[in-house]
């Protein structure tokens, strides 16, 4: 039996049950880097103290790259009281070098390493979901560029509102999407700010030079300015589940936007068969599962936001247990979001559109906005035009015919400002086109969309 670090002032048996329930090694084994590499910059810092030597901080750091061999190597034997990652690390390394490992934790507390190791970990898992969030950004601007000529039913209510593009939808996303990568670019500061050298909560009491960690470290925001904070915050991790809980809720309505494209009644888009499964039973069906999945992992992201705020909205000041239940959120929602993102752009690059069905989507009444604004141009105010129109939909809606066929003159009676050019009217290119302001419909417009989306990830 593992004598406990914390051990010196108990003399009873934990209880066996107690033991894995204090445990989190099997899952935060995961950082075993992140805490060798935070081990190291402190020893360094203990070092440039003088508290020990350089040559005592040598052997510590020669110690935890054996250490890191065998966790690399997949070679590192869990014992039974390996607590948690940073208790398993220590025992392996005096083992390693006997008991000047034991010099290592000189000032230091749990409670800082953890959310030190924590910090880093995110720092760096978040850099991949910036890589692979631009990966997405891209994947749409493209497609976007490439089919922009596609016109298709824009919804509200999901009912047929008015004539937009593919791209145009597809941009939209996208814009979603920027803004997330926007408040991931301000997070990722907050989350690479350094709480080491906060011992357990009050400090550090050898002078340990915490910029130089924080360097060392490669932490861009600096230090925690208050000790007593830096062990009791995990806003990095909320602020973390909050990105995922908002970005997994844009993948969500885009999924769901595509679901209800690919169904058998609109078949405006059909998945690539690398993101489609059958069915066991009917031979014809072909499911759109990644965009479930999405959907469905979407769900789970914001139940562990509200997870981890529960957890912590009642924890006194500093360091509370109830934090450890903070790692398999995190670990949790940032690898969805990473699965998801990379699922998406595979989606998204291969899925195919189907322009005819997509026109066929389209119907007349859907330009009875236009036909609104045609006689707004003749001066009349929109108030009135809007009735107008209103009467020709109802009028074809009585003969049972659509806007369309409804003559010149039948519009006529119904004011006399309509002209023989409300023909051009009828025509959803035309409708795209006319909205040429920016951020609309028209090609123009969604190619200058696309554009400044281009420029913003090449100035990130
Ligand atoms: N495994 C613990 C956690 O994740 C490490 C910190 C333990 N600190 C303590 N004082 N018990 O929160």
């Amino acid at each position: 039996e593992q004598k406990k670090l914390w051990g010196g002032r108990f003399t009873g048996a934990t209880d066996p049950l107690m033991e894995k329930f204090n445990e989190s090694l099997p899952f935060d084994k995961r950082m075993w880097r992140e805490d060798l590499m935070g081990s190291q910059a402190y020893a360094k810092a203990l070092a440039k103290t003088g508290i020990i030597t350089d040559d005592e901080a040598q052997q510590i750091v020669e110690g935890l790259k054996k250490v890191e061999q065998e966790w690399e190597s997949g070679t590192f034997k869990i014992v039974s009281g390996d607590e948690d990652i940073h208790t398993a690390n220590e025992r392996r390394l005096t083992e390693h070098i006997g008991s000047v490992g034991g010099k290592l934790h000189t000032g230091r507390s749990r409670n800082d390493q953890v959310a030190t190791d924590t910090r880093l970990w995110l720092y760096g898992a978040l850099q991949d979901t910036r890589g692979y969030l631009a990966d997405l950004i891209k994947a749409a601007i493209s497609r976007a560029e490439e089919d922009v000529d596609v016109i298709m039913p824009g919804f509200t209510h999901l009912q047929p509102a008015q004539a937009v593009r593919w791209s145009h939808w597809l941009l939209g996303h996208a814009a979603a999407w920027q803004r997330d990568d926007m408040r991931l670019r301000d997070l990722m500061p907050r989350v690479a700010t350094l709480p080491l050298g906060s011992g357990a909560l009050a400090g550090n009491p050898f002078g340990v030079d915490r910029q130089f960690i924080a360097k060392e470290l490669g932490f861009i925001g600096g230090v925690c300015p208050n000790s007593m904070d830096a062990v009791s915050d995990r806003d990095y991790v909320l602020d973390t589940l909050y990105f995922v809980a908002v970005h997994m809720t844009h993948l969500s309505r885009w999924a769901e936007d595509l679901i209800i494209y690919s169904s058998g009644l609109f078949k405006f888009v059909q998945c690539s068969d690398a993101y489609a499964t059958g069915s066991s039973l009917m031979p014809q069906k072909k499911n759109p599962d990644a965009l479930e999945l999405i959907r469905g992992k979407a769900g789970r992201a914001q139940g562990n936001l509200a997870g981890l705020l529960a957890v912590m909205k009642g924890a006194p000041t500093t360091y509370n247990k109830d934090f450890q239940e903070a790692w398999q959120l995190m670990f949790d929602s940032v690898d969805t979001a990473n699965d998801c993102i990379r699922i998406a752009t595979g989606v998204l690059s291969t899925i195919r559109i189907n322009p005819k069905k997509m026109l066929a989507g389209l119907s007349p009444d859907m330009l009875a906005t236009d036909l609104a604004e045609y006689l707004v141009r003749k001066g009349v105010p929109f108030r009135e035009t809007h009735h107008i129109s209103g009467a020709a939909v109802k009028l074809a809606e009585d003969r049972d015919v659509t806007l369309f066929d409804l003559t010149v003159e039948d519009l006529k009676g119904i004011h006399p400002q309509f002209e023989d050019d409300v023909l051009q009217v009828w025509d959803y290119n035309r409708s795209a086109e006319m909205r040429d302001t920016e951020g609309g419909a028209s090609k123009r417009s969604v190619l200058e969309q696309a554009e400044k989306l281009k420029k913003y990830l090449d100035s990130e």
